[in-house]
């Protein structure tokens, strides 16, 4: 606290990041990142953009990313929006289109980002609770709201909505901006990129922190029709023209080209869950049925806490949440092979 502090300073509750401790030989399986490097080509095109037009200021628009995102979805690159990863992205989606006279609906157990930027910018909003399996239900949103926010798959369930579901929001809600932010989608839920030229309320939000392992490049995009990329351009140039640097654009390019290495790290990755899951079942464990690059589990003796202090002792780092409804589970990303096997190693032990 300080006198030098303008009043929504101290109205702010900040967002709480997972932790990315320095510790020599520790599992680091808190933070959803993509379990292995970046592939070749994008660490490549990275190097090769490190040279002397750094002294330049990087395109404003972002225009190469634009368009290669843009040809992959069949959409013009008026379409698309690139920002500093799509934490940016949604912090200006929030301020461009889900501020409105009513609240604005999301999860009551979701990506805890959300009721931070409420807070930042001054929106209303009200959570819906997930069923008692925790599945999000769209008829729960019926009725007047100012907008819809929902990751999908959600965080931290890891549990996907099947894109009729989707749809049904939308059309439920067709005077309201739907937002849905795809960060976990390429691990196996449906995009709702297609029904973007269907759909002028729907805004969907992408990362390349999750499938593209670039979470230190911080690249992060959405699409949507003209007039909410239009929203999103205007807020963005009255707060940082650049936000993506060189670096960020020539690796962001070739990683989004890359196909083959996406594709062979992402099928790697949802093999791994399912043998995840199984161990973890095998262990007692409840796993709810995720389509992310991690799994929520909980044990039905041991409590959360207990289970993630354990395994912080013998160096593997979850995240676990002291929060309603979830103070027992723990979201565990998927590791390498070698660091779930470790995992449920470390797992079994704790259990005896
Ligand atoms: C649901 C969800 N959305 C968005 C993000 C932000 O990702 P980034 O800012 O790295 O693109 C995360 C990060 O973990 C997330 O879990």
């Amino acid at each position: 606290m300080s006198r030098f502090w303008s009043p929504l300073v101290h109205s702010l509750t900040p967002y709480v990041a997972g932790e990315q401790p320095r510790i020599h030989g520790l599992i680091k399986l808190n933070t959803n990142e993509n379990p292995y490097g970046p592939s070749p080509r994008t660490l490549a095109a990275i190097k090769a953009a490190a040279d002397d037009t750094l002294r330049l200021y990087p395109d404003p628009t972002g225009l190469a990313l634009r368009q290669v995102i843009a040809d992959s979805h069949g959409l013009s690159v008026d379409e698309v929006f690139v920002g500093n990863g799509s934490d940016e992205v949604l912090a200006h989606c929030f301020q461009a289109l889900l501020n409105h006279d009513q609240p604005l609906l999301f999860p009551d157990i979701s990506y805890s980002f959300y009721p931070t930027y409420c807070r930042l910018y001054g929106i209303d909003f009200r959570t819906i609770p997930l069923d008692a399996a925790m599945r999000v239900q769209v008829a729960d949103y019926k009725g007047p709201c100012g907008a819809i926010i929902l990751p999908n798959p959600n965080a931290p369930t890891g549990i996907a909505l099947p894109l009729s579901e989707i749809e049904t929001l939308l059309r439920d809600h067709p005077d309201q901006v739907v937002v849905i932010d795809e960060a976990y989608v390429d691990f196996g839920a449906e995009s709702a990129i297609p029904l973007v030229k269907t759909y002028p309320n729907l805004l969907v939000v992408h990362t390349l922190s999750k499938s593209r392992s670039l979470a230190g490049l911080r690249v992060g995009f959405a699409v949507g029709q003209r007039p909410l990329i239009e929203a999103m351009e205007r807020v963005k140039d009255s707060f940082n023209s650049y936000p993506l640097d060189r670096l960020a654009l020539a690796g962001a390019v070739a990683a989004w080209t890359d196909q083959d290495w996406f594709e062979t790290h992402r099928q790697r990755i949802i093999a791994s869950r399912e043998a995840l899951t199984v161990a973890l079942q095998g262990l007692g464990f409840e796993v709810l049925p995720s389509a992310a690059n991690f799994l929520f589990a909980r044990h039905p003796d041991r409590a959360g806490k207990e289970l993630a202090a354990a395994l912080r002792e013998k160096a593997i780092l979850i995240r676990h949440f002291q929060k309603d409804r979830i103070g027992d589970f723990l979201r565990i990303t998927v590791g390498t092979e070698a660091e779930c096997a470790r995992l449920v190693a470390a797992l079994g032990e704790v259990l005896g």
